[in-house]
């Protein structure tokens, strides 16, 4: 019988708990508001279509080839142009394209992780990134924060630490966005620190009614020794099938970022990034990104007011988000979002409980009283009776 002695770090990989939580709510009848998806009605399927005929037409022998590891030319360009309109100027030599973002933050964690690392996220954080950094043998330790976001004086706790990675735009989970001052504030902080900021930036352009602020890391800077790494995704603008993401780095960490890659999949399909280019390269999403803003706002709308309706008397507290796709809500001390979910289940409807988006419990200020409602895949009509379920479950439990 043969012996398969598995790594530390294989100990570390842990099922995600939204996808196991899907799961169950992907039975027929159930309101899902526990999905973390975009809505299939945004993506851009014709003009998908045509671009996709042009590349087999015009480059079918070089979109089906093997390709760079650093991405198609023209879509890094693009991408760099794309940042210098937000106020970052980085060089297309910079932009490496990855397989989602999220191949991005595991790239991140193995260039700059070692077992014991200390790494800083906000608590709550994005659970794919812990998910993604965990097996490189990180020590999390979560950076406190207020109703804004982190606080800057809290970095002090993470001296030391590889990183902090940081969400600035409609965070997920919790929804919110950091204003201009505590960006400001949280990048003068990191570099007295001299701690580096991995930027993450999928949900930026779903803004509702101003754009947001600029990014940290125009204010570190990702010149040769700049101090933020940005990453950025077309999952939220065109499609997550598409698995288009990108790193931007320091010119430092760049060649380390790309051998990490080519180790892991030699590179981001050709194919997609040329399909993609076609789409972009004239402006589409100037006309397609508005769009998706005022589906989602509408959706918001909905929310809102399902929440304003249903929760009244029932002592929770959440924030309306200005973009993005998630509403954060917390419960009143004593209720258990996980402990919950089978009612939840059982009233015909889901959403994520929050506890697994806190590092390490609640030692670092996890809380199980919280969950996250996703308010772009359901109808308006659909939110409002999954939001009357659940408040059905949250008066049952509180009245118990
Ligand atoms: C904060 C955050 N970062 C990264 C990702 C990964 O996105 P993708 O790999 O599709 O670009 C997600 C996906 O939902 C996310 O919410």
């Amino acid at each position: 019988m043969t012996t398969w002695i598995m790594a530390t770090r294989a100990q570390r990989l842990n099922p995600s708990t939204i996808r196991e939580i899907l799961k169950i709510t992907e039975r027929p009848g159930i309101i899902s508001l526990a999905g973390g998806l975009p809505s299939a009605d945004t993506f851009p399927v014709a003009a998908m279509q045509v671009a996709t005929d042009r590349v087999l037409r015009e480059q079918p022998r070089e979109a089906l080839q093997y390709a760079a590891s650093e991405g198609y030319g023209p879509l890094r360009e693009w991408v760099a142009a794309d940042m210098a309109a937000q106020g970052l100027h980085v060089d297309a030599s910079q932009v490496l394209i990855t397989t989602g973002s999220q191949q991005g933050l595991d790239l991140v964690g193995k260039v700059l992780i070692d077992p014991g690392s200390r790494v800083a996220v906000e608590s709550p954080t994005y659970l794919g990134a812990l998910q993604a950094f965990a097996p490189y043998e990180a020590e999390f330790v979560a950076v406190q924060g207020d109703d804004e976001g982190p606080l800057p004086q809290a970095l002090e706790a993470a001296t030391g630490a590889r990183f902090v990675y940081l969400l600035p735009n409609f965070q997920n989970p919790s929804g919110r966005c950091l204003s201009a001052a505590r960006r400001v504030a949280l990048a003068e902080k990191a570099a007295q620190l001299g701690l580096p900021v991995v930027e993450d930036n999928p949900y930026g352009d779903l803004w509702f009614d101003a754009p947001p602020p600029p990014p940290i890391s125009a204010t570190l800077g990702l010149q040769d020794g700049g101090g933020a790494i940005y990453l950025g995704s077309f999952s939220k603008v065109l499609a997550p099938g598409l698995r288009l993401g990108y790193v931007v780095a320091p010119k430092l960490l760049y060649p380390k970022l790309l051998q990490a890659k080519q180790a892991a999949d030699l590179h981001t399909p050709g194919f997609n990034q040329r399909v993609v280019y076609e789409v972009i390269k004239d402006g589409f999403l100037r006309d397609h990104v508005p769009t998706i803003r005022a589906l989602y706002k509408a959706q918001r709308d909905a929310m809102q007011t399902a929440l304003a309706t249903h929760f009244a008397g029932l002592n929770c507290r959440w924030k309306t988000p200005v973009g993005g796709m998630f509403f954060w809500v917390d419960l009143p001390a004593g209720l258990d979002a996980t402990a919950l979910l089978p009612q939840a289940v059982q009233a015909g409807m889901a959403y994520v409980p929050g506890a697994p988006f806190f590092t390490q419990g609640f030692a670092q200020g996890g809380r199980s009283n919280c969950l996250r409602l996703s308010f772009v895949t359901v109808s308006p009509d659909k939110i409002n009776t999954g939001i009357a379920a659940l408040a059905g479950v949250l008066r049952q439990n509180l009245t118990a």
